[in-house]
């Protein structure tokens, strides 16, 4: 049984839950929220949505005490950014939400993967790995993998080229230091130098990063883009199918949680990717590493 707890209901939440309803490998979606009535609410409102989909899921809204049998417990809950707001201007009223969270989890049975969605998402994948005392292949942020997916829209639209044969990765932190390492970048097997050169490089990665930004300008919040991010890597999990994404999960050598091609499968992180870079990248990437370990080797879990 293919069982998932999504702890948070808000826009996020919500989007990946409608991911997973559409088209997953979900056999169960257990709904809990802060708001009891909320999650009920949506839990209703899916179970409609369900009986016209592809593909038969239960769904409801429960407690805590449905984590001990789950394969994954996604946590979306949190505050998001305001406009104006950094990801990382949220670390202590996160930090507290996960607190009260995981503290409820440890007292059940779990023994699944954590997938982590709260922002700012580095920080609170490395909290969740503490507060819950799991070990680092058991506890997945979703990383840079919005990232990567925002920027192969943004190739696709340049070059005219399917997003699939795009190989291209955004890895660092998932927010204003997030990088791209051009020189591993290829469109099939040409490397992507053949297809853009270094202005065209500059403005996908300002791009890339300024689109959270833009989008919570426009419409106050970003869900869709993360929704089915989630979902894609909730079915790999399922699927056992060691996809590699570039999510956040603990990494022993650099100290701290970051993004970087990873592979994944139902044990959760398999294999963090080895990586050759330019000087340039390598520097560019160590800052950004930098900046989440110098916060999650203060924090107060
Ligand atoms: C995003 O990148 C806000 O982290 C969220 O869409």
């Amino acid at each position: 049984m293919n069982k998932v707890v999504l702890v948070g209901c808000g826009n996020v939440g919500m989007s990946y839950a409608y991911c997973l309803i559409n088209e997953s490998k979900v056999d169960e979606l257990v709904l809990i929220d802060i708001n009891k009535s909320k999650a009920e609410g949506e839990a209703l409102d899916l179970l409609h949505a369900s009986s016209c989909s592809k593909r038969k899921i239960k769904i409801k809204a429960g407690d805590y005490s449905e984590c001990s049998d789950a394969v994954i417990v996604c946590i979306a809950a949190g505050r998001n950014q305001d406009k104006g707001e950094t990801r990382l201007d949220l670390i202590e009223k996160n930090l507290a939400v996960f607190k009260s969270i995981i503290s409820e989890i440890n007292k059940t049975k779990f023994n699944g993967l954590y997938l982590i969605a709260t922002n700012p998402l580095d920080v609170m994948t490395f909290a969740t790995m503490k507060l819950s005392k799991f070990p680092a292949n058991k506890v997945i942020g979703s990383g840079t993998t919005l990232d990567t997916a925002r920027l192969r829209y943004l190739l696709s639209q340049q070059l005219n080229i399917n997003p699939k044969n795009i190989h291209a990765y955004v890895i660092g932190e998932h927010g204003d230091s997030e990088m791209i390492p051009w020189s591993n970048a290829t469109i099939g097997l040409t490397n992507i130098n053949s297809f853009v050169n270094k202005t065209t490089k500059n403005r996908i990665l300002k791009d890339v990063r300024n689109s959270a930004y833009d989008i919570i300008n426009k419409k106050g919040n970003t869900a869709y883009g993360i929704g089915m991010c989630l979902r894609n890597i909730t079915d790999a999990i399922l699927d056992d199918s060691n996809t590699i994404f570039t999510v956040s999960s603990y990494n022993q050598k650099l100290k701290t949680c970051i993004g970087l091609p990873t592979i994944i499968n139902r044990n959760g992180v398999r294999e963090i990717l080895k990586l050759e870079m330019t000087t340039e990248e390598q520097q560019e990437f160590n800052k950004s590493v930098e900046i989440v370990r110098n916060i999650t080797k203060n924090l107060k879990v």
